[in-house]
């Protein structure tokens, strides 16, 4: 859906959008799909590029603020539409630092030795969650997913190493009604509307990112230099830019894709992953640096190599 497609829903122009916040267009989900079939989907693009079956797999990790139902976890749903009957899977909300969420813990279970593979998903469908008559929350999100498999490998401890080197979470319940629905089953017993206080996120967003992102810097023990890919969740052009300029990244080394794809809450990092290896630019033994943040608030980052 593009932004001139907006003008005839709300109050808006495509001039005012893209200067905002650089998006051009978002995906809209169809009526016959839904976070389990775009998740499934994604699922098994990761696994034909990593060479794996569902079978292959011991663990599912679905970062997702929009289930298909409060209960059971869209993980399950996934995990039986890929025909695993196996293993375990499950649901991680933390909106739009849900992959970050879900990468660390994937990471987390193959460190602890209770995983070997983890296949990690993010995949929302935010439209069913707006409010089509609120012009500062509608032009902003999208629908999609993306997925990865990460695998055991022994490492030798150094930043050569392949996987994820570093992981930083924060959250702070405090800033809830700065972005949040307003429904849910122990409430209001309706699913509800986003509300956001567009100007509010904005002013924390970039001091919160750029804090996890300089923690996991010294975690690792890597400088902004050394890395080749900074690929940040896809909220705002105006977000991503002033991070990048506030920790001395290379504009040159970003991956934006929030013009085609708008928001797509935990499903952003792992779309701009796709992207970039899909085009290219990302390679084997690239280092990358991953981050997000969302409501809650929740914020994370995550420093890999490919
Ligand atoms: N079209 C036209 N005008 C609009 C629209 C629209 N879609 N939306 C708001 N406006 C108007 C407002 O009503 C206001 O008008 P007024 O001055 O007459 O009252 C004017 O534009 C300015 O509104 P602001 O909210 O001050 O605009 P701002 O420059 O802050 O941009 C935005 C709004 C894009 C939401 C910005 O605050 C933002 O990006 N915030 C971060 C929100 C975000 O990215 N959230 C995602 C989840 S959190 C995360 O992922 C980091």
């Amino acid at each position: 859906m593009t932004n001139s497609e907006f003008e005839h829903v709300v109050d808006t122009t495509d001039e005012w959008i893209v200067q905002r916040t650089g998006i051009r267009q978002r995906y809209i989900a169809g009526e016959d799909e839904t976070t389990a079939s775009l998740g499934e989907a994604a699922a098994r693009k990761a696994l034909a590029s990593a060479g794996l079956d569902p079978s292959d797999i011991d663990l599912i990790v679905l970062a997702t603020s929009t289930p298909n139902n409060t209960f059971p976890a869209t993980a399950v749903e996934i995990q039986n539409r890929l025909g695993m009957h196996h293993g375990a899977a499950f649901d991680m909300q933390a909106v739009c630092s849900g992959f970050i969420y879900a990468l660390t813990t994937a990471d987390l279970y193959i460190r602890g030795g209770v995983a070997q593979r983890v296949l990690v998903i993010g995949a929302e469908t935010f439209s069913r969650l707006l409010d089509w008559e609120d012009r500062t929350t509608c032009v902003l999100f999208g629908d999609g997913a993306g997925a990865v498999v990460l695998e055991a490998a022994e490492g030798v401890g150094l930043t050569s190493d392949t996987g994820i080197l570093a992981a930083k979470l924060r959250s702070d319940g405090c800033h809830k009604t700065k972005l949040y629905v307003d429904g849910g089953p122990s409430t209001t017993k309706t699913v509800g509307h986003l509300r956001m206080q567009g100007r509010e996120v904005f002013k924390h967003a970039v001091g919160m990112i750029t804090d996890v992102i300089e923690d996991s810097f010294a975690i690792a023990g890597i400088k902004p230099d050394d890395i080749d890919w900074f690929v940040p969740h896809q909220a705002n052009r105006r977000i991503i830019e002033a991070s990048a300029k506030k920790l001395g990244i290379a504009e040159e080394k970003v991956v934006i894709t929030v013009d085609r794809h708008g928001n797509t809450s935990a499903a952003s990092v792992p779309l701009a992953l796709s992207v970039a290896v899909e085009d290219g630019r990302i390679k084997k033994g690239d280092l990358i640096l991953l981050e997000a943040m969302g409501g809650g608030f929740t914020w994370g980052a995550i420093l890999l190599r490919w």
